[in-house]
């Protein structure tokens, strides 16, 4: 029997940081995380990702590390990070946790070391050149933002490879010695209760440039499987769950035969599914889940809307670009990042239409994966564009309509980063407590949809099907697991729909209602129409049982 419990899971991404300052330095810290913890199990959440919490010069919102073993005294000790871990564990969460090994900040004491000194064995920690390369101009991932690739460091009297900017220098993995101080990370984090990690920026940790000794493996995504093996051997029930935004043929070597990552968020249904929603379509989604490679009986797609980076749209065409900033990013200038994408929160982009939340989050929470949900998305929280680079959308979590949103008690201008405290998205009207008190609110639908999401452990488990239903605008699917079978429509435009689903011989019993933007009888007999709103959607059972 196979447990393999991040398929039917709820992830819910949070960065201590935002999440609840218990102390009122005006950073969120493992205490304040601690005592929210019953709220997080209340909307039912079964998995943790937390965002790097490591001590940090907090270039890069912590992806910048310079202490792999510890957590940053912003946010707590050790002790407090156990604490929290142990009482996740209590209410049936796991806690998984960024790894950030592709590179480390420019202040790790490995980094100064290896600068300071080229016999130092720390030295070949990292990727070196004497000359400039020529390609030090190609491959930016922050374009706008950051200069080049490689950067003279005149202690070392080198050039270094920095994928990302140049405060977080790679790590050369061909060096054995590396990899075994990775492995010992995991083992440590792995030792003190976590039930696996993120892997960040995957597709370029596992990148070996032309003058870096050769992996003595056949191949980089060998590696995948040497670090797997590593988190089996520690612990048979961890994970990891990579970012790896790459191509439609790469995404299989990252499965493997099952034998490297057990999840990969899914970046291409992720950005089709945008494409859809601006054009009201449900092709664009569609094509995207037929393209998907077929994946092992372990491997599972992490499937959302947002994250704490910008929606990188750089698998589509410019054309297909334009038309997603045109819907949901009219002010280019403000809200497009990176040549690629755009820094705003979900709910702005849809203008808080609560169908258009409504129908996209319901898609995440069905689509034929595990749903990975951002902290506040269950709110609708809003962005502040006032903020540097992604930090629009990391304001902080809004609690009530308390002073700073009652995530911390310090002075506004102590806050790490402010609140939104202006228009429809102030904590003054979007918050916690007050969607509590609404039984119409978002966060309420949000613990009903999750609730209904883990009961139908089809949805993350099953075996799914693309369902005909002759209108373009109507995305069905259909999912078996053990015999169960659960059915979900959607309709992405604005038009209400009346379509009738052409179901195999086997499905012709009742469909009985789960889920929907209103509560509809079970559909009895063998027609299956299906009548939709305008953005509606229903979730169905096949058979003679509700449950
Ligand atoms: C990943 C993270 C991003 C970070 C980058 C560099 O893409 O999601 O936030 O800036 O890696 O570590």
């Amino acid at each position: 029997m196979l447990d393999l419990w991040y398929k039917n899971a709820i992830l819910y991404c949070i960065d201590v940081e935002t999440y609840m300052d218990a102390n009122g330095d005006g950073v969120g810290d493992f205490e304040g995380l601690t005592q929210r913890l019953d709220y997080i199990a209340g909307l039912g959440v079964t998995c943790i990702w937390l965002l790097p919490f490591y001590p940090t010069p907090n270039k890069d919102n912590g992806y910048d590390v310079m202490d792999y073993y510890n957590v940053d005294t912003r946010l707590g000790t050790l002790g407090d990070f156990v604490e929290f871990t142990r009482q996740a564990n209590d209410r049936g969460i796991r806690v998984i946790v960024d790894l950030v090994i592709n590179h480390t900040s420019d202040q790790h004491p490995w980094f100064q070391a290896a600068c300071k000194d080229e016999n130092s064995k720390y030295r070949d920690y990292y990727v070196w050149s004497k000359e400039k390369p020529e390609d030090a101009d190609e491959g930016i991932v922050f374009p706008g933002y950051q200069k080049s690739t490689w950067t003279y460091n005149p202690e070392a009297g080198a050039y270094y490879f920095h994928r990302f900017y140049d405060h977080q220098a790679d790590l050369n993995i061909t060096n054995p010695q590396v990899r075994e101080e990775i492995q010992k990370i995991m083992g440590f984090w792995l030792a003190i209760g976590v039930s696996g990690f993120r892997v960040d920026a995957a597709q370029f940790l596992i990148e070996v440039r032309d003058n870096q000794a050769q992996l003595d493996v056949e191949s980089p995504y060998q590696y995948l499987k040497e670090i797997r093996n590593f988190l089996s051997w520690r612990r048979g029930d961890a994970i990891l769950l990579a970012e790896a935004n790459v191509s439609l043929e790469e995404l299989p070597k990252y499965f493997g035969d099952g034998d490297k990552m057990q999840m990969l968020f899914n970046f291409i249904v992720n950005q089709n599914l945008f494409l859809a929603l601006a054009r009201e379509k449900a092709t664009p989604l569609v094509e995207a889940l037929k393209a998907m490679p077929s994946i092992p009986e372990t491997g599972q797609w992490g499937h959302f809307i947002r994250n704490h980076d910008e929606l990188s749209l750089d698998k589509l065409s410019d054309a297909q670009q334009n038309e997603i900033a045109d819907a949901f990013a009219p002010d280019k200038e403000q809200m497009w990042i990176f040549d690629r994408g755009i820094r705003r929160r979900f709910a702005p982009m849809v203008d808080s239409d609560p169908r258009r939340l409504r129908l996209a989050y319901s898609l995440v929470l069905t689509l034929p994966g595990t749903p990975v949900i951002n902290y506040g998305e269950e709110l609708g929280m809003g962005d502040d564009l006032s903020l540097e680079e992604r930090n629009s959308a990391r304001t902080p979590m809004q609690w009530s309509n308390e002073p700073n949103a009652d995530f911390s008690t310090a002075s506004p201008d102590q806050l790490v980063l402010p609140v939104v405290t202006e228009g429809q998205y102030s904590y003054k009207h979007l918050n916690v407590v007050d969607e509590r008190r609404d039984p119409k609110s978002l966060l309420n639908w949000m613990e009903r949809a999750i609730r209904m999401r883990k009961e139908c452990p089809e949805f993350g488990w099953g075996t799914w099907q693309i369902i005909e239903t002759g209108n373009p605008c109507v995305f069905a699917h259909r999912c078996e697991w053990r015999g169960g079978v659960v059915i979900a429509v959607h309709n992405l435009s604005r038009e209400a729909y009346t379509v009738t689903l052409e179901l195999d011989d086997g499905d012709t019993e009742r469909l009985i209602d789960l889920l929907g933007d209103q509560p509809y009888e079970a559909i009895e007999g063998t027609s299956h129409d299906v009548q939709l709103k305008g953005y509606g959607y229903r979730w169905f059972r096949v058979g003679s049982h509700h449950l």
